[in-house]
Parts: structure tokens; sequence; C-alpha cells
């Protein structure tokens, strides 16, 4: 499935949260640091944190693996900026696109990857192009988020309006698919159930605006707003409320390890 992306909206609305990121990012932070507990201790000399955000991950590749040269790459300058006030030793940045990676063929010993190729417009491709960027025995450490993330929010909106206000993701047989096609010397696949709870629909909208998550692709982005709508959602929501009253959201994640 390949779709077509808006990409200056997705980098403006990460950029408008590059500030809190951080407070916000408690989930990031967990899946992160469960991935990166799969990368084994080696010596790479050329690494790359792909869509760093505000750069917590590369503060501990660079901590973990001093003696590679780390690339801090992300589609959102306000995102890069927060990297660089962690003054990270042997780091470059570079503003990009995971969907045109720049990187010379053959040239990258491990590419980290959290939370990240979910904003790809195409998966295949995209992997195509982080293997083709590793060396031979190359490793990529990536997870993502698969089909059934957000689904009470998802429904809860379908009970307002016909608009689609989540993003959709890929089901994990469509990546396992495409992990099959690409042809690497060995593919594991991880899968996790994350649920969070939060007290109210606002707060669940806020902790995604709070990470920038909240463009929607193929539709204009809406606060909401008005009590009228409000009620209506927290009405749809209620199928998703525990019995301590708290609004329950699920993320299915990803973890993919690849070598080359
Ligand atoms: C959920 S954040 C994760 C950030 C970081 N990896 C972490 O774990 O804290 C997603 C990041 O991906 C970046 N991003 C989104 N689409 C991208 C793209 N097409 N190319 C590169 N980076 C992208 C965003 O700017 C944001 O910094």
């Amino acid at each position: 499935m390949s779709q077509n992306i808006d990409k200056q909206a997705v980098a403006d609305s990460f950029s408008k949260a590059a500030h809190h990121y951080d407070q916000f990012a408690q989930l990031q932070r967990d899946i992160g640091e469960q991935l990166l507990t799969s990368v084994p201790n080696k010596n790479y000399s050329m690494i790359v944190d792909l869509g760093c955000g505000t750069g917590y991950f590369s503060e501990k590749l660079a901590h973990q693996f001093p003696r590679g040269v780390l690339t801090c790459f992300d589609l959102s300058e306000a995102m890069l900026k927060q990297v660089k006030k962690r003054n990270i030793n042997k780091v470059t940045f570079q503003q990009g696109d995971i969907d045109q990676l720049p990187f010379t063929e053959n040239s990258i010993d491990l590419i980290y990857s959290n939370l990240v190729v979910q904003w790809s417009d195409d998966l295949a491709e995209c992997l195509q192009q982080i293997k083709n960027s590793l060396k031979k025995g190359g490793r990529g450490y990536l997870s993502t988020l698969l089909g059934g993330t957000l689904h009470e929010l998802t429904q809860a909106w379908k009970t307002v309006d016909k608009n689609p206000h989540t993003n959709q993701f890929l089901s994990l047989e469509k990546i396992q698919a495409i992990l099959k096609q690409l042809s690497v010397d060995s593919v594991i696949l991880k899968t996790e159930t994350r649920t969070l709870h939060y007290k109210n629909v606002i707060e669940v909208m806020r902790a995604l605006k709070g990470i920038g998550a909240n463009h929607v692709h193929e539709h204009q982005t809406q606060a909401i707003s008005g009590r009228k709508l409000l009620k209506q959602l927290e009405v749809g929501y209620l199928p998703f409320t525990n019995k301590q009253g708290l609004l329950t959201l699920t993320y299915q994640v990803c973890y993919i390890e690849i070598i080359k």
C-alpha cells in the first residue's frame, strides 16, 4: 500500500511539537528502550538514528557506541534543532525524508529508527532504501505501528462524523509480506500491544498533539471545539472506558530487526 503523504504538513506538526515533545513521549521512550535492548554491542562505525526526533535515543546510541559516527536524520528542522542542544559527540545532522534516503549504498553499519516508518509513503520502498544503505552484515532496528493502533479513537470519531480523524496503519500480514520480499540475510519481527489510559477525550487528543502525531493524511487536522461535538465524542468513546472510568487507547507495536 502506498499513500501520498503531505510531508510538509507532517514536518509542520512535528516541528510545532518539538519544544514539548519530551514531556509527552513516555510511550515513545518505552518502545524505543525496548528496541534498543535488541541492538547487539558491536563496533559500528557509521550509525544513523532515522527520524531521530529530539535526539533522546541519538544520545543513547552515541553513549552506547562511542566509536561510531552518528547521523541524526529527521524531516523536521525544529526537531533537529532540539538534538543540537544535546551537544552529542561525533554527530552529523541531516534533514530529509525516509522515502528518499540520501545515504551512499553499502555505507551504514547500524540504522536505528523508533516509531518513524509509519510515516512513510511506501514502506516496501523505504525498507528497500534502508537495506541498500546498509553495508553487508549491517543491521537495521525499527519500530512501527500496526493496524488496530488508536482503534478506540477511530471508532469514537465514527459516531461523530464521516471524516478520517486518525491515520490507518499497515496490518501485520502486510508488513510480513513486505519483509518477505526484502531478501536480506535475516529478519526478526516481534509484536506487542500497549494500552494507555486517559481521563477524558481532551487528554487523548492532547497526548497525540503533544508529540506532533496529530496530522491526519488526506484530511485537514481539526481542533475539537464546541461542547456538543466534545460530548458526542465522549459518548462515542464510552464502550472503551474501563472500570475506573478511564479511556483506553491501544497501540499495536511492531519491532523489526534486519541483518543484510
Ligand atoms: C514519533 S516521533 C519519534 C522520534 C524519535 N525517534 C523518538 O523515538 O523519540 C517521529 C519522528 O519522525 C519524524 N518523521 C516523520 N516523517 C518523516 C519522514 N518522512 N522522514 C523523516 N523523518 C520523519 C518526525 O519529524 C518525528 O521527529
